[in-house]
């Protein structure tokens, strides 16, 4: 298991968010360090998409701060992201249906890229080698992934469990130092939840993971470090065998009002 000790790359401090007369998020506050994976689990509805748009800066709390490397992120948003070296995946798919898998892949590591707005525009100078560039460790991130294959196909013309890994490699090609991922297992087969455990593993020994997961199986083998939500705040933080031995959480799932259940 990875070491705690190391300064937290995440906060997330006192976070509130009402959506109207609606509570999502109720003072929640977390830690990522890196070389962790943090678990964020809770019945449908918790709140755990909500605490992922505030990290990302699409939704901003109406109280609390993230801090990012212990500096408060004042003005936060979604386009600030990659120069943070945070990367995210979609509760589902999110690819852009029209592009080639390839491309997809691209667009996630356009952080790289250090042609100016000119150069791109005329395609000329830097932009043509950062093309090629990122073109180049795009198809090699597909090929770690083993999807090369797919590279020129479509997403929607793909299996579901390898659209999921072309979004996963979307995440990851631009070396993030936090990777969020929510619900990366959901319509996967029990081998690709298996593998997919094992490269989240892998991936955190580059960076920190925060990880919303309805897979309790696969939650309770990789993380380090278990959030609990319920209706908005925590209930429950500690490890796998602490989480699983606290009997708010076990509550807290056979009275949610979901057709889901935490294994769904
Ligand atoms: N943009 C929004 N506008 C209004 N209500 C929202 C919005 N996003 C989420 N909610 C509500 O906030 C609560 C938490 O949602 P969410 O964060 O998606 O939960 P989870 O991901 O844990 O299932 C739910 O009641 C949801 O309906
Ligand atoms: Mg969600």
């Amino acid at each position: 298991m990875a070491t705690t000790t190391a300064d937290p790359l995440l906060e997330a401090e006192g976070i509130t968010v009402r959506f109207g007369g609606l509570t999502a998020l109720n003072g929640v506050s977390l830690a990522v360090a890196p070389g962790t994976v943090v678990g964020l689990i809770g019945p449908n509805g918790a709140g755990k998409t909500t605490l992922f748009n505030v990290v990302s800066g699409v939704v901003h709390p109406q109280q609390g701060r993230i801090l990012w490397k212990g500096a408060p992120l004042g003005d936060h948003r979604p386009h600030h992201l990659a120069k943070r070296r945070i990367a995210r995946t979609f509760q589902g798919l999110n690819l852009f249906p029209g592009m080639t898998v390839l491309d997809n892949v691209i667009v996630g590591a356009d952080r790289l890229a250090s042609g100016t707005m000119p150069e791109m525009l005329t395609g000329l100078g830097r932009y043509q080698r950062d093309e090629r560039r990122l073109r180049e460790r795009a198809m090699a991130a597909l090929e770690e992934f083993g999807i090369a294959d797919a590279a020129r196909a479509l997403p929607g013309t793909l299996p579901y469990g390898v659209q999921k890994q072309v979004a996963l490699a979307r995440a990851v090609v631009a070396d993030p130092q936090l990777l969020l991922l929510d619900e990366p297992a959901s319509g996967l087969s029990g081998a690709e939840i298996t593998a997919l455990g094992k490269r989240i593993r892998e991936f955190s020994e580059q960076m920190g993971v925060l990880l919303v997961e309805h897979h309790m199986d696969l939650v309770m083998e990789i993380c380090d470090h278990i959030v609990v939500l319920n209706f908005g705040e925590v209930i429950s933080a500690g490890t796998p065998a602490e989480i699983q031995a606290d009997p708010a959480v076990t509550k807290a799932y056979l009275g949610a009002d979901t057709e889901e259940g935490p294994d769904a």
